[in-house]
């Protein structure tokens, strides 16, 4: 069946696109091709390279699979998957920047794209600056003849400040720069970045594509203009993912719409709910009317996941301890977009310009796809032990 089509549902979509089961004697899933060498009929096509598949780490069947199904999601010109969502940021940072170009980058981006632009792009004679995630088109202000990428993150980690994107886009392409979007909040489901403008969008497929907090994978998509070049990084980096991983993701992703949707209720019920409890302050979630960037979500994307952070109402990381240290059904553990419900602590020490000022210390709450009142209980111990923590 063609799945490019635009009237055609997003479910149906997840289902149906990637690989094409008449491929393999109609097996409804795709092989998993574990594979380092093909064969080549004879020593002209190896010359020439003139066959679909060359060598593993360029690409398999099981990868084409997978990465067709992005791009149907996308609306992209193709898509790489490599081994972790971190590596969906370096891969196409270092393809895309070399030295002496500066690099922009927002503030309340994920802490291991920071630690990778000031430790391994600064050593190589990349300049460095981040922004404001409210910025908008007041990025113009910043961007120098030199400037290469804007990098995006939206909403921000563990703040979830919403940026502007179609206006940093207009200002980064009238001076030549290119955009790319850590879009791992949203999906492709929520937001799709290329329709907005941004050049290359980037997934920490590992949340909710795999879905199951048991795989690591990243995939980044290009337009047209960037996919060539994404590609040749691609191969040169040699940063190509393992067949099971990739298959793990593919079949995360025929559900993907089904459990997002789940946590998306969940996480919104929750949130709403915690406005209302006498030990919060805030309640740091794009989709809520209290958010002060909850217009700009409003306007450019269709729905929220399962990920936001609240506001402890005074206090300090004893009352934060107090309250992780309480919950029974939420881990305590990095990462999200899987089944289970996670709480961390959040660290904003590393922020030069989005420090924010909030009334007490922050937890980052994963809402996964257990019950809503079991989870708001849970919640409700968490508050209980933060508020007599001395
Ligand atoms: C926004 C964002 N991007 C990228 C990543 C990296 O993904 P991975 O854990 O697969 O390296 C994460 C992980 O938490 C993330 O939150």
């Amino acid at each position: 069946m063609a799945t490019d089509g635009s009237k055609i549902g997003i479910n149906t979509r997840l289902a149906h696109s990637g690989n094409n089961p008449r491929d393999y004697f109609g097996f409804v899933n795709p092989p998993v091709v574990h594979a380092s060498t093909v064969l080549y009929p004879d020593a002209a096509a190896m010359a020439s390279r003139s066959q679909k598949y060359t060598y593993g780490t360029r690409g398999t069947p099981t990868m084409d699979a997978l990465t067709l199904a992005v791009d149907a999601l996308e609306g992209s010109a193709g898509t790489i998957a490599v081994p972790s969502g971190l590596a969906a940021v370096t891969v196409p940072l270092l393809t895309f920047v070399s030295a002496g170009d500066h690099l922009l980058i927002v503030d309340s981006v994920y802490h291991p794209t920071r630690n990778f632009a000031d430790t391994m792009l600064r050593r190589l004679g990349v300049e460095i600056e981040y922004y404001d995630p409210r910025i908008g088109a007041g990025i113009a202000q910043l961007i120098k003849t030199n400037t290469k990428v804007v990098f995006t993150e939206s909403p921000g980690s563990n703040t979830y400040e919403i940026q502007d994107i179609p206006a940093i886009v207009k200002a980064a392409h009238a001076a030549g720069a290119i955009v790319m979007m850590d879009n791992t909040w949203a999906t492709p489901l929520f937001f799709k970045p290329l329709d907005h403008g941004v050049d290359i969008s980037i997934h920490a497929a590992t949340k909710y594509p795999a879905g199951h907090s048991d795989v690591l994978l990243g995939t980044v998509s290009a337009n047209e203009a960037c996919w060539k070049q994404l590609y040749k990084g691609f191969c040169t980096l040699g940063c190509c993912s393992g067949p099971d991983d990739v298959y793990q993701v593919l079949r995360g992703l025929r559900t993907m719409g089904v459990r997002l949707e789940h946590h998306r209720k969940s996480a919104l019920d929750i949130a709403r709910w915690l406005e209302e409890q006498p030990g919060v302050a805030q309640v740091l979630h794009p989709a809520l009317e209290s958010h002060p960037d909850h217009a700009l979500w409003k306007r450019d994307f269709c729905g929220s996941s399962g990920i936001f952070s609240i506001v402890l109402k005074g206090g300090g990381q004893k009352q934060q301890h107090a309250f992780l240290d309480a919950l029974t059904i939420f881990g305590l553990g990095y990462s999200w977009g899987g089944y289970e419900s996670l709480a961390v602590p959040v660290f904003l020490g590393d922020r030069t310009i989005a420090k924010g000022s909030y009334a007490g210390p922050l937890i980052r709450l994963q809402i996964g796809l257990e019950d809503v009142e079991d989870l708001k209980a849970d919640i409700q111990r968490g508050l209980a032990a933060a508020a007599t923590a001395e």
